[in-house]
């Protein structure tokens, strides 16, 4: 076990020969929670799949959960670490079973390879209900709408209390007021004592609840700036991070943008 919390030190990540993300430098302090933004193809959703384990750094260290990339049991590192997003949903078989989805998070797989026990299933239920999905529990995943996959997924992702939970565009498809209630448990999730560290990629601002401290942005593969939410969602460095004027606007808590279309 090493003292950080989180830490990439000089990652870079290439493939096929194109350097994709490009000696980041970050840490993750318990308790903080992070937000990640970054225009199409700037390197998010690669960076996350560096920390969970999934892809290897080119050149680099990474600590996740106080373990050491190199010196850990990779299998036994994400059964601590929640993971929603679309790279997930496409391994999904459209015929699975809601609860079986749910109840697979335990085991850090897709399908369930081990025998669950009855207590997985009462424990699915009940984060079902938390979700608000409990009402499509006998249908199969595949005739399920997106904000029904993307709830069941985020109650697959809590099963094991992870300690660190990776949200990469979980409101993605989700009507106004699904992403409205999803975002309001998340910050709940945010605010609890036990609350595992959260890193969420989106593409809007609306979306940062007031959870989330902090906020990394990526441009092409470099971290353009990272650090306390309310040094960095400024209109300077987000207009900087997509290439055009944006204008960021703080109310309530929450963060609006007004992106200059007509200076393309
Ligand atoms: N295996 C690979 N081989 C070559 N290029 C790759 C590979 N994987 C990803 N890339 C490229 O790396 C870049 C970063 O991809 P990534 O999916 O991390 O972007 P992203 O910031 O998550 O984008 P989006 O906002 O569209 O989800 C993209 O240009 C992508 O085409
Ligand atoms: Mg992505």
């Amino acid at each position: 076990m090493n003292a950080e919390w989180i830490s990439l030190e000089d990652v870079t990540f290439v493939r096929r020969q194109r350097v994709i993300l490009d000696r980041i430098h970050w840490t993750v302090q318990p308790g903080h929670h992070w937000v990640v933004l970054g225009a199409n193809g700037s390197g998010k959703t690669t960076l996350l799949q560096l920390l969970a384990g999934y892809l290897w750094p080119t050149r680099g260290q990474i600590i996740v959960l106080g373990e050491r990339f190199g010196q850990t049991d990779l299998r036994e590192l994400r059964k601590k670490i929640g993971w929603v997003g679309s790279f997930l949903q496409a391994q999904i078989p459209s015929t699975q079973k809601p609860l079986d989805l749910v109840v697979s998070g335990k085991y850090a797989s897709i399908g369930i390879f081990e025998t669950p026990e009855a207590e997985d299933y009462r424990q699915a239920r009940e984060l079902a209900v938390r979700l608000k999905c409990q009402d499509i529990l006998d249908l199969p995943y595949g005739v399920l709408s997106q904000g029904e996959k993307q709830r069941l997924l985020i109650a697959r992702s809590l099963i094991h209390h992870p300690r660190l939970l990776i949200l990469d565009e979980p409101c993605s498809g989700l009507d106004l007021v699904a992403r409205e209630q999803l975002l309001h448990t998340l910050d709940e999730l945010g605010r609890a004592p036990d609350a595992p560290s959260m890193i969420f990629v989106t593409h809007y601002l609306e979306e940062i609840m007031p959870a989330f401290s902090h906020v990394f942005l990526l441009q092409g593969g470099r971290c353009l700036a990272q650090g306390k939410k309310e040094e960095i969602l400024r209109s300077e460095l987000l207009s900087q991070t997509f290439s055009i004027p944006i204008q960021v606007k703080e109310e309530a808590d929450r963060y609006w943008t007004r992106v200059a279309l007509e200076a393309v």
